[in-house]
């Protein structure tokens, strides 16, 4: 019952401690978890947008380059210079010298037809004429194709630059290496889940794609998401990770770059801080519980010996209490019965003195007058005995004080029992401290005490057995142990033995005061006397004397 209550006592201490410190801390840390988070991943979008639109810009350089050079080269030759493949050749040369990057190089006059051309394919004499691109640099003067397949079967783009000379138009049209182009975006293929690639308006991969699709396959990008020059977008990639998308539009508005990486791998630092302060956590949930468990645990282990020793002192006052009282009442009652006593021993006497008369002589009935006469005086003599004792007891409430050496009150009671214990083969060892001060008290009290304690010892051994008394300071005590071999008590005994007229010695053997006098004896001088069995055999008793010096004469 009373465990259950200090049970849940102590759960509910660590509970509300538990959850009063680490509500705050849990709380604290995943704030803070988040905040970094949501700033790890503005900083992630914020440094991919830069990343497209470096790189874009960086695109869109090589492109101008090459446009320019094109553009210089149409601006400085005339048609009919530069169909002349050999000088058309040497252009070529200058062009890749100064740029780089450019695959081959061709002339076409006004009706589409490739006049001149310089480099790996056989395009010379092919006709343009119905091409959508022939017309569009007709129109607009310059010209920058989608990459597509064409005559030669490989994916590749043109630029193209249109001039007029005497009414008639002609363009210089250049096709870009597509290797060196594409090593150009794949620059910005980064890390483990990094991807960086052009696609046109209608989401056609211009350049290979490092994880999904190829040239001229569509992308699942929506390109009109992306619009003003550079947009960042988060969205799952076809295998379901999250991703984040930039994609900056070219000058000429008609290619994206887009690179796109998962954020997760950015942010490593995020990572990196989570470890820590999981770790961090962890220690202190640990460190808080473990003090928590601890404390309490050692709080509630006082209470309980707390508790403990009131419950104990309560019973010892309230035996006080109960002896006191009973005290008086037998001293009392002791004193009315003593005068009946004396009156029946007297009238017994007579009795016996009639009996000797030669007319009782006579009598049959004498032998039973004699028994019945002697059986009155052993019992009024039993009585005697006991009110004996309680007389005693009261009258030696106001203790003399004198000065008491208690090793020798004890050498001296061992001396009286001696005998008895060595009929019955009991043998009495003694352990006394030197150290013992002399005390002021009682000591015909003291002897009394001890008397009652070692024959009890001997009573309960019965014969063959040891009696060890012991005693030494502590603090400032006297502590007297007599411990014998004996039987030991029961619990109920325990309960029992200081009470008045407890006895379990057949009637007329003991009279059940022994102990119930020693009591009292050694509560008047402030100490205690208690009983605990041994651990093998036997019962203890452990009086404890206070220590009152005496004074000086
Ligand atoms: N050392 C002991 N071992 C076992 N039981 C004991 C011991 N000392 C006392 N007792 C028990 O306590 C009872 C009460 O003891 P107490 O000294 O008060 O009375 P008593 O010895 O029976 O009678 P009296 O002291 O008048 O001879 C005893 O009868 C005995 O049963
Ligand atoms: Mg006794």
């Amino acid at each position: 019952m009373k465990e259950q209550v200090y049970r849940n006592l102590q759960r509910k201490i660590i509970a509300l401690t538990l959850v009063v410190s680490l509500a705050p801390l849990l709380i604290l840390g995943m704030t803070l978890y988040y905040q970094f988070e949501a700033t790890c991943r503005e900083k992630t979008k914020e440094q991919i947008r830069y990343r497209a639109q470096a790189q874009a810009e960086a695109v869109d350089l090589f492109l101008k380059e090459r446009t320019a050079i094109l553009n210089a080269m149409a601006d400085t030759h005339t048609f009919d210079h530069m169909i002349d493949e050999k000088n058309l050749a040497r252009i070529f040369d200058v062009m890749n010298a100064h740029a780089g990057a450019f695959v081959d190089l061709g002339i076409i006059d006004s009706i589409g037809t490739h006049r001149a051309y310089v480099g790996p394919y056989d395009l010379r004499g092919r006709n343009y004429f119905d091409q959508p691109w022939f017309n569009e640099v007709i129109v607009k003067g310059h010209y920058k194709s989608d990459v597509y397949m064409g005559f030669r079967r490989q994916p590749h783009f043109i630029i193209a630059v249109r001039r007029h000379e005497n009414q008639q138009a002609w363009i210089l049209r250049a096709t870009i290496d597509p290797n060196r182009f594409e090593e150009i975006i794949r620059s910005a293929q980064i890390g483990r889940t990094g991807d960086a690639y052009l696609v046109n308006r209608d989401g056609i991969f211009q350049t290979r794609p490092r994880f999904e699709g190829d040239v001229l396959e569509k992308t699942s990008l929506d390109t009109t998401q992306f619009g003003g020059r550079v947009t960042v977008i988060e969205k799952a990639d076809p295998t379901g990770e999250e991703r984040l998308y930039a994609g900056s539009w070219l000058n000429d508005n008609k290619w994206l770059l887009v690179i796109n990486q998962q954020p997760l791998e950015l942010m490593s630092r995020l990572f990196a801080l989570r470890q820590t302060e999981i770790f961090i956590i962890t220690l202190g949930v640990l460190a808080i519980m473990a003090t928590t468990v601890f404390t309490t645990r050692l709080a509630i282990s006082r209470l309980i010996k707390a508790d403990q020793e009131m419950i104990e002192l309560n019973a010892q006052l309230m035996q006080s209490d109960k002896l006191a009282a009973l005290g008086k009442m037998a001293a009392g009652v002791a004193h009315e019965i003593n005068n009946p006593l004396a009156v029946i021993l007297q009238k017994t006497g007579w009795l016996e003195d009639l009996l000797a008369e030669e007319e009782f002589k006579e009598s049959e009935n004498i032998a039973e007058f004699r028994k019945s006469i002697a059986k009155i005086e052993e019992h009024v003599e039993r009585a005697r005995k006991v009110v004996h004792n309680m007389l005693g007891y009261a009258r030696k409430m106001e203790p003399r004080l004198e000065d008491v050496d208690v090793n020798d009150t004890i050498h001296q009671t061992i001396t009286i029992l001696e005998n008895h214990a060595r009929i019955n083969n009991i043998d009495i060892q003694v352990d006394l401290a030197e150290t013992i001060p002399i005390i002021a008290g009682d000591q015909a009290q003291l002897q009394q005490v001890f008397l009652n304690l070692i024959s009890n010892a001997i009573d309960a051994i019965g014969s063959n057995g040891a009696i060890e008394v012991d005693s030494r300071r502590r603090d400032d005590v006297i502590v007297v142990n007599i411990r014998d071999d004996g039987p030991g008590l029961s619990e109920e005994k325990m309960r029992k033995i200081f009470d008045p007229f407890y006895t379990t010695k057949e009637s007329g053997k003991g009279t059940g005061l022994g102990l119930w006098v020693s009591h009292s004896i050694v509560s008047k001088m402030g100490g205690s006397i208690q009983v605990k069995n041994n651990h093998d055999k036997g019962a203890v008793f452990t009086v404890e004397i206070p220590i009152v010096i005496p004074e000086k004469k």
